[in-house]
């Protein structure tokens, strides 16, 4: 087999058998496949997409690039994945909730990308939380505390960490059979048998629209299960900030808040109860929705999700009085203040992809791969579409290093929330 001749195919609308798509896989994961081919047979797929077998096939052939986690527990092994968004903390609290549900969660998780933070740079922000555990702490942290957040280890998947590179500076992200098999190839590699995604949409997400969103859902939904690993979607509003919050250690101290009880921003909790009533039912961990709901509660009110979220911080190198000092293991900014809008009114909308970008100037999210963050850096209590402002309500508070960074900040933030007359009403589950 030649890669040129398997680009050409799929150059030509022809389809590529599952051999070839191994063949090919295996050479970019060994690097006997040049950068340069990789690269075109990705716009190639772009442009003429993939079939159902042919997805699945890729899914599998990036799969088995790696290490393939086995798992001998007593309950089923599950896990959630979002697309990526601004302020999107679910994962922290998913997690503990769904352990203490009686499932077993090995969450791979990653950094941000763009203007979309990552679940494992706000880890990143607890002092002494180890993201990079080895194989052997991952495993025993799953086995005895019942999640464990962690990064992407080099072994895991190496095929989609080398495509996803080159895909990120090709102009080849948003396809959906190349989505598909790189976020399932991950998933499915550690071991996974239920997963529920939180395919985001709206002007903040890969996917703009419904009818794309829609798409995406559809073809990881059967390219999971034809792989055996039952998955099942939701679609979820990103056109503005989830919760109320976005920045790393920030966004931490609104997690612990919700699994201490406090009343969360509303859309923030309908997303985290939707994906785990989801997920428990599926995993066949309740038999009804509304028995899964009840649990879920449960484990928020009683404690007891805090609890396993101080065991999995103790067990990954966390300080074990983490949640009853937890200023003392998350960084704060110099500058904490409020920033107003111009006039009074409600929020109509927001530039949300601008405003993530916002946590990059704070130095809170990166420009360069190699870059350390300020864990510190971000914004907290903002406002939702539909919030009436005034002299006495803002529109966010600035976490700032600087006097420079919170003028910039603000005055972008300004300009970012448009404040009007009318009084929108925004929903979160939109399928
Ligand atoms: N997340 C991934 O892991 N891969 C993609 O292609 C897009 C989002």
């Amino acid at each position: 087999m030649f890669p040129q001749e398997i680009i050409r195919q799929k150059r030509d609308k022809k389809t590529l058998t599952a051999d070839e798509i191994r063949f090919f896989i295996k050479g970019v994961a060994d690097a006997s496949i040049a950068d340069c081919q990789a690269s075109a047979l990705t716009m190639a797929i772009f442009l003429n997409g993939l079939n159902k077998a042919e997805t699945v096939a890729l899914t599998l052939a990036m799969r088995d690039s790696g290490d393939v986690l086995k798992w001998h527990l007593n309950g089923p092994v599950i896990d959630k994945h979002s697309t990526g968004g601004v302020g999107d903390k679910v994962s922290l609290m998913l997690a503990p909730i769904l352990a203490v549900c009686g499932g077993y969660v090995p969450m791979i998780a990653g950094k941000g990308l763009g203007h979309t933070g990552g679940t494992i740079d706000k880890l990143d922000s607890i002092k002494g939380y180890q993201t990079l555990a080895d194989n052997k702490t991952f495993q025993k942290t799953v086995k005895e505390v019942g999640c464990a957040i962690v990064g992407q280890t080099a072994n895991l998947a190496p095929a989609d960490k080398k495509l996803y590179a080159l895909r990120d500076v090709c102009g080849t992200v948003e396809s959906i059979p190349l989505i598909t098999a790189s976020i399932l190839s991950k998933k499915l590699a550690a071991g996974l048998e239920y997963l529920v995604m939180d395919l985001k949409c709206g002007k903040g997400a890969f996917m703009p629209d419904l009818k794309h969103a829609k798409a995406l859902a559809k073809t990881i939904e059967e390219t999971a299960n034809d792989a055996g690993t039952k998955t099942t979607a939701l679609i979820t509003d990103m056109n503005e900030v989830l919760g109320n919050s976005v920045g790393n250690a920030i966004e931490v101290r609104e997690a612990l808040a919700y699994l201490k009880g406090e009343t969360p921003e509303h859309r923030l909790d309908e997303v985290t109860r939707s994906l785990a009533v989801n997920l428990l039912v599926s995993a066949k961990l309740y038999k009804t929705k509304n028995e899964a709901a009840a649990n879920v509660e449960k484990a928020i009110k009683s404690g007891a999700a805090l609890e396993k979220f101080a065991q999995m911080v103790r067990a990954l190198g966390g300080a074990s009085d983490f949640i009853e000092k937890p200023e003392k293991y998350l960084p704060q900014a110099k500058i904490v203040r409020p920033v107003f809008a111009k006039k009074e009114g409600f929020v109509e909308e927001m530039d949300i992809r601008e405003i993530g970008m916002l946590l990059v100037g704070l130095k809170g999210g990166r420009t360069h791969p190699d870059q350390k963050l300020d864990y510190a850096t971000g914004l907290s209590a903002f406002c939702h579409i539909g919030d009436k402002l005034d002299a006495k309500t803002p529109l966010a508070f600035v976490h700032a290093q600087t006097e420079e960074d919170f003028t910039k900040t603000a005055s972008a933030l300004q300009k970012l929330i448009k404040v009007g007359s009318q009084k929108r009403q925004s929903k979160v589950i939109l399928s």
